[in-house]
């Protein structure tokens, strides 16, 4: 099953990621980890990311591209896949099905998790993120055992630089411009499905597992 993940920043596209990716034992895959990552161990990739990130802008498509057509051609992603935070412009998804069509591959389902822009800023400001494992919590709504620390791998809980209000305002007007046109492209493919993200997170993947199947 190939899935990937829709939805405005702060959507919780990457709490799901995680309960598909553990529920249905596929690998999660997300471009924004994979950055940070990249940027904790102070990569070349890591420093050009770095300067996007922090503005609230996209990485050129050109250092996202070949990642992804490479992680997913990985043995562990026979059985498919979930994309989360990728692909995020025409181009990216354009460049994607290329790559799928060579294995004569394609999405089964594009998932879009909607959440209005209002809910957005309280939910960002609340997060927690473990650079170590990806987990992700938020200090009201999903906290962790022991305060600033991860219940998954026991690593030391960030603050995302991105995370800060100006930020997010700004993440979220590149939402709209440059990945909501996705939202046309995989209607028009016939594989797009809607869930509403406003919900409690065990409702949204409830949502989500009678769209996939159990
Ligand atoms: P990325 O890491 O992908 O960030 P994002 O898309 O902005 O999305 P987030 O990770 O912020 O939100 P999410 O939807 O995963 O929500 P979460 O589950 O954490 O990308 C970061 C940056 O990297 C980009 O800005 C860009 O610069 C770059 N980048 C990455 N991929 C790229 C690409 N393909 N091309 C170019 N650039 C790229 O949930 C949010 C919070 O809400 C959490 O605290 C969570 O606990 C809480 N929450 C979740 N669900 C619920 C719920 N149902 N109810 C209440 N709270 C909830
Ligand atoms: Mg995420």
């Amino acid at each position: 099953m190939k899935i990937i993940m829709l939805g405005a920043p702060g959507a919780g596209k990457g709490t799901q990621a995680k309960m598909i990716a553990d529920k249905y034992g596929i690998p999660h895959i997300s471009t924004g980890d994979i950055f940070r990552a990249n940027i904790k161990n102070g990569t070349e990739l890591g420093k050009k990311a770095k300067t996007y990130m922090d503005q609230g802008l996209l990485v050129p498509d050109e250092l996202v591209v070949d990642l992804v057509a490479d992680r997913v051609v990985q043995d562990d992603c026979k059985n498919g896949y979930v994309l989360d935070g990728f692909p995020r412009t025409i181009p990216q998804a354009e460049a994607l099905d290329a790559a799928l069509g060579k294995m004569g591959a394609k999405i089964d389902f594009a998932i879009d998790v909607d959440v209005p822009d209002e809910n957005i800023i309280t939910r960002m400001s609340g997060r927690r993120a473990c650079v170590a494992c990806g987990a992700t919590y938020h200090i009201v709504n999903i906290p962790t055992k022991v305060e600033g620390i991860c219940d998954r791998c026991g690593a030391e809980l960030i603050l995302r630089d991105d995370d800060k209000p100006e930020t997010v305002k700004k993440r979220l007007a590149v939402y709209h411009e440059q990945t909501q046109p996705l939202i046309d492209y995989y209607t028009k493919q016939g594989c797009l499905v809607d869930v509403d993200g406003t919900q409690d997170m065990a409702d949204v993947f409830a949502a989500i597992v009678k769209i996939l199947g159990a």
